[in-house]
């Protein structure tokens, strides 16, 4: 008779997002703001190998020097997403051991594409299989809720709308696939000081005649884009409410938006809370196109395609 080990390591790849689409709404009592969004993951990593350990323990791969805006800008602690997550898991199931968690990145630090989110995701599946603690998908979503508004999506992949905090997910049909050209910066934003931008622009500018919803919708000509896979369709319907705020956070980006249009992009949005910039192409020829002219003119451009699984075990 065989006896089931544990594994010694399991490595977890979970994917970074855009949001195609982000509407949000007022502010809630506990800061957090009414969304309605779109997420779509994208061939962009994060990969997190967990080995078992007596304590907890987290390093990042590929760090480079302090203060570049990269990983190494990503701090190892208990301010870490992955090591939050796993923690959370050893509480919520009652394991008394530890872990050593391993990031390799290759999302965008701080750039709006959801990389921390994308650790907590693939750290919380990586403990569940190294510790035998057998969750069920509902309770790790529900775990993944606690840690933070963009984890749940990240578990989930495809493409999916948000509503509530962006953490209630419905999956949302899309044919095909979906060329983007990425354009990262070299400093991040932080997303809470551009929600709260969002909010002080909307109070100066009297953008809204009524204050802002605490329900929102994603616009149907959004999800019917979707449906038919048209990228001309989709490019036509994205839309980011946060856009305005990281605008004037950093109004170099509206030269990337630019000059990705002038490529032959068919739209650009500023992804998320930004600063990275996401270009919806018309096939992958033309986004090869796009990410070639973007790079001769000195940005950091990245081709990827969605929608793509969500958090799954490698090995
Ligand atoms: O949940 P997460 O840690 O990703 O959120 C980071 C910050 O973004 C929150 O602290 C909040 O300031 C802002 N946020 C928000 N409304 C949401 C999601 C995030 O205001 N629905």
């Amino acid at each position: 008779m065989s006896i089931a080990q544990s594994p010694a390591s399991v490595h977890v790849r979970a994917p970074g997002k855009i949001n195609v689409y982000l509407g949000v709404g007022g502010r809630h009592e506990d800061g957090y703001h009414a969304l309605a969004t779109v997420f779509q993951a994208v061939s962009l990593y994060e990969d997190v190998i967990a080995t078992a350990a007596d304590d907890f323990s987290l390093s990042i791969a590929g760090s480079s020097g302090a203060g570049d805006g990269g990983p190494s800008d990503v701090p190892v602690d208990d301010r870490n997403l992955a090591m939050r997550a796993a923690k959370l898991l050893a509480g919520a199931t009652g394991f008394a051991g530890g872990v050593h968690l391993e990031l390799r990145k290759s999302v965008p630090v701080a750039g709006g594409m959801g990389g921390g989110s994308a650790d907590a995701a693939a750290a919380l599946v990586a403990c569940d299989a190294l510790w035998g603690t057998g969750l069920s998908t509902q309770r790790l979503h529900e775990l993944a809720a606690r840690l933070g508004a963009d984890v749940p999506f990240a578990l989930h992949g495809g493409t999916a709308v948000g509503t509530g905090r962006g953490d209630h997910l419905n999956p949302a049909l899309a044919r095909g696939r979906f060329d983007w050209v990425l354009v990262t910066s070299e400093h991040g934003l932080s997303t809470p000081e551009v929600y709260a931008r969002l909010d002080s622009h909307r109070a100066e500018s009297g953008a809204l005649a009524d204050d802002p919803p605490l329900s929102l919708d994603v616009p149907i000509p959004v999800l019917q884009a979707l449906r038919s896979g048209d990228p001309h369709s989709l490019a036509a319907s994205m839309f980011n409410d946060l856009e305005v705020s990281a605008l004037l956070q950093c109004p170099a980006l509206d030269d990337i938006i630019s000059e990705g249009l002038r490529a032959g992009a068919l739209s650009g949005i500023v992804s998320g809370s930004g600063p990275t910039i996401a270009f919806l192409c018309e096939n992958p020829e033309s986004a090869q196109y796009v990410q070639t002219q973007l790079q001769d003119a000195g940005r950091s451009a990245l081709h990827v395609h969605g929608p793509v699984p969500g958090a799954r075990i490698m090995s």
